[in-house]
């Protein structure tokens, strides 16, 4: 985060509080967001992108009701993918026309709830949903603004793309073979839809600008094909989320407006050379706004060093706060942040608490060799993915996110309790 310093004992601070006494007040784990840092993030994807475009912030990055009114005053826009990340973007009074719904397996009652509530747009995934969609549009009496999501054969790497001549996953109508021009015929049949644009998400933590370039230009020549197939030119385009962030020192990220420049300017080229008016660009970054405003407080409990080896070193969370190291095999950085250490730096590997060898925080780290039990340690860049994919494995209780703005901190969303735990086993 932005706000982040050492103090002058070599504690870290963040937006002027110590972590001692944020771990004092709210215990540890805990998750520790800076507002500011995320306000400002979302404020520049914004800015970058300017009255001409959306951006819709990607709720499954991280997603709660104070993160929700942040965006709704920050001018973003939401796209949620389920019924739960609607009914949160609902209760804390985004404005249904802001919000997008995905899902590439909608229920029917989700897809209710959406158009019920008159969501701005529904991006069908498949073509059994052009039905399903189409149907609850007539019974509620509403013309629901839909995209339709495609898949342009580019499967984005964090380093490099591969096009594919047909993808081999579950998400969108794949452009190879003609289904997104065949789902596009049959939206344009029914009266029940309005066919607003075509979407693309060609994957996640990606730092190279190749694949939307290809992206882009594909989803600009299925336009092209279907103005002159049916005579009309389609108003928008989606090109998704997926912009990397630094997890470490060796990741270089792009800047909001760069991001904002280069795909501005693809569009309008390839527009330009296809005859067709440039339409209203939306884009849907989750991490990149939610990733760096947060990290990871945890308490050592236990440090165990192995001859030869390296020091493996527990904290009071694990697998069940961040799973991304275990499941992506994702590099992470640490740091000491509760005092300051002149002792040499020793290889060390950060563990959690669950029963299981895989339980891995940080896979490669330096630490102090002085590291001790009651020791802070943080670990930065936790705001995307890790809340949202938190599990209660081993019966562990999900830590709080405790939002710190102007020198205060406060809870947004608490740490669970046993009773909570209990509640759910009515057995
Ligand atoms: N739009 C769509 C349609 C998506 O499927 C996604 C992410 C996004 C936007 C946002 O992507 P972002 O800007 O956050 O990269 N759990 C994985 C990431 C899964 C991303 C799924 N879709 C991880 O922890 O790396």
């Amino acid at each position: 985060s932005r706000t982040v310093a050492r103090g002058a004992d070599g504690a870290v601070t963040v937006g002027g509080l110590d972590v001692r006494d944020l771990a004092e007040e709210f215990g540890t784990p805990a998750y520790v967001l800076d507002e500011a840092d995320f306000r400002a993030r979302a404020r520049a994807w914004r800015e970058a992108f300017g009255p001409g475009a959306d951006v819709f912030y990607a709720g499954k990055a991280f997603l709660c009701r104070a993160v929700v009114r942040w965006l709704e005053e920050e001018g973003l826009n939401l796209d949620v993918c389920t019924g739960g990340e609607l009914a949160t973007a609902l209760s804390a009074g985004m404005p249904a026309e802001r919000i997008a719904m995905h899902g590439n397996n909608k229920s029917v009652a989700e897809i209710e709830r959406a158009v019920s509530a008159g969501v701005g747009r529904i991006v069908i995934d498949s073509f059994q949903e052009i039905a399903r969609v189409a149907h609850v549009a007539e019974r509620l009496g509403v013309r629901q603004k839909v995209q339709i999501r495609v898949t342009v054969g580019v499967e984005a790497h964090t380093h490099e793309f591969i096009a594919t001549a047909h993808e081999d996953q579950k998400f969108g109508l794949a452009l190879a073979g003609g289904q997104a021009a065949e789902a596009v015929r049959r939206a344009l049949r029914l009266e029940w839809l309005e066919l607003t644009g075509i979407h693309s998400h060609i994957g996640s933590q990606i730092f190279d600008m190749a694949g939307f370039e290809v992206a882009a230009r594909r989803v600009v020549s299925l336009l092209a094909e279907i103005r002159d197939e049916h005579g009309v030119e389609l108003p928008e385009i989606d090109l998704g989320g997926g912009l990397g962030i630094a997890y470490t020192s060796d990741d270089d990220p792009r800047e909001p407006h760069e991001i904002a420049k280069s795909l501005g300017e693809i569009v309008t080229r390839e527009c330009e050379a296809a005859g067709l008016a440039v339409p209203r660009l939306s884009v849907e970054p989750g991490r990149a706004i939610a990733g760096p405003t947060t990290f990871t407080l945890y308490e050592v409990g236990t440090v165990k060093p192995l001859e030869g080896l390296r020091t493996y070193v527990s904290v009071d969370g694990g697998m069940s706060d961040n799973i991304r190291t275990a499941l992506y095999d994702a590099e992470y950085s640490v740091a000491l942040v509760s005092r300051a250490s002149a002792a040499e730096p020793m290889a060390a590997r950060v563990v959690g608490k669950h029963c299981e060898s895989g339980d891995i925080v940080v896979r490669d780290a330096y630490l102090p060799s002085d590291l001790a039990p009651g020791d802070l340690i943080a670990v930065p860049a936790t705001g995307a993915y890790c809340r949202s994919m938190a599990s209660n494995y081993n019966h562990v209780l999900r830590p709080p996110v405790v939002a710190v703005a102007d020198g205060r901190a406060r809870v947004i969303v608490r740490r669970e309790t046993e009773e909570d735990l209990l509640r759910l086993d009515v057995g």
